[in-house]
């Protein structure tokens, strides 16, 4: 029996308050409005993003809300005036949607939409409403997506149409932390060929940043982690060397010039710490190092440098999501993906059930796991 224009019911993961654990609960999913469209949800990744929602670092996340923006499903029913999607279509929702039309979505340069919610945490469709409830109440949504859920509504510009036959435990991480990382080292730094880089932070977002260099032909990457237990896997996807600032005597980024005879052509951030971003622009070479930011700190901390170690001549980038258009660009990584050029499935650490959500959590908060992808429904191949 279709459910198209009905509320469904189904089950989600609500987040109530700051720090506390998310709860499993039956919610409302309304039908989609015009220009909306409702997502059955397969796979959600777990980003460090959502957990710095909840532990309060991000201004103006308001409750309940529905966390989760990693995520990929299909396509169950879509609202009056949708064309370019239908029912049964595999799809990514967007955290980072662009409506093509506004100033920066067409800047060749640019990816953030000024209808993007980032930063502003609004948590509502465009129209200011919301598509959950729980019992009458009104459910927050999350960076135009909110995927912990059986269910999401979004709108239809916050939407991208993949491959049918595409892994959606994988892909899913397309949808935020993979081409975060990968997108800033290809598309942000354009990493040149036998350059020496160095990625600060060995989580999902770093690993993503190795694999870039790796895919961009570096011939020295560097890995910097506080947890050596994230090595191994550093090494397996294309680091040559790993460090831990805690085994040095001297400071990290002397120790990274030392390694690079100069400092490195290209520095990652992927940690989300100020202090760190200051080692990682310090670790660039003074004179044509290009420092790229890419974790996210808490909202009120701020990035303090000495202006000087720009004017020698290194450059300072930050870039949202790779950089990539993801509208336009998401399709081809998930081919890419698919023809082998990179493996997402070696970032997926831990596969759970999305009952498990708490436990992904505290995977990532104990530094456990690379990536965690809760499965909420079963893809048929
Ligand atoms: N120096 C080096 N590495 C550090 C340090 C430090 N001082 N502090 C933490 N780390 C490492 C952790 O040990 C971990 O391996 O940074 C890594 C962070 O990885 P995850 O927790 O898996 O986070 P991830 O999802 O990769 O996101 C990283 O990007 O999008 C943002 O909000 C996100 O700011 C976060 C960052
Ligand atoms: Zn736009």
């Amino acid at each position: 029996m279709s459910t198209a224009g009905k509320v469904i019911k189904c089950r989600a993961a609500v987040a109530y308050e700051f720090k506390k654990p998310f709860v499993i609960e039956e919610i409302d999913v309304a039908p989609p409005k015009a220009n909306e469209i409702r997502i059955k949800i397969y796979a959600s990744g777990i980003c460090h993003t959502d957990d710095h929602a909840l532990g309060g670092g991000m201004a103006g996340i308001q409750f309940p809300i529905i966390l989760g923006h990693e995520g990929a499903g299909i396509i169950e029913s879509v609202g009056e005036g949708v064309r370019k999607f239908h029912p049964g279509d595999h799809v990514i929702p967007l955290c980072s949607p662009m409506c093509l039309k506004c100033p920066s979505c067409l800047h060749e340069d640019s990816n953030f939409c000024e209808k993007n919610d980032v930063g502003k945490n609004v948590g509502l469709m465009l129209d200011k409403t919301s598509r959950f409830s729980i019992k009458g109440k009104l459910i927050h949504n999350f960076m135009s997506s909110s995927t912990f859920t059986e269910f999401t509504v979004v709108d239809a510009f916050a939407c991208v149409k993949i491959d049918k036959a595409a892994p959606m435990d994988q892909v899913c991480l397309i949808g935020c932390g993979f081409s975060t990382g990968y997108g800033t080292v290809l598309n942000t730094a354009k990493v040149k060929p036998n350059s020496s880089c160095v990625v600060f932070g060995l989580g999902g977002i770093g690993m993503s940043a190795v694999i870039g260099c790796k895919v961009s032909g570096a011939s020295k990457i560097i890995g910097v982690d506080i947890n050596p237990s994230k090595f191994c896997k550093a090494k397996e996807l294309g680091c040559t060397e790993c460090v831990n600032p805690n085994d040095c005597t001297k400071p990290i980024h002397e120790v990274i010039v030392e390694m690079t005879n100069g400092g490195a052509d290209y520095g990652f951030e992927c940690v989300g710490k100020v202090d760190v971003m200051a080692s990682m622009i310090q670790s660039t070479h003074y004179a044509y190092g290009s420092a790229n930011i890419i974790g996210v700190p808490n909202s009120t901390d701020r990035l303090c440098i000495d202006v000087m170690w720009l004017l020698t001549g290194r450059s300072l980038n930050g870039a949202f999501l790779g950089d990539f258009k993801a509208p336009l660009d998401f399709p081809c990584l998930v081919q890419d993906n698919m023809v082998g050029k990179f493996d997402l499935g070696a970032l997926v650490a831990h596969k759970l059930p999305f009952e498990k959500i708490n436990e992904g959590f505290d995977l990532m908060r104990e530094g456990k796991t690379i990536r965690s992808v809760l499965i909420i429904a079963q893809q048929k191949h």
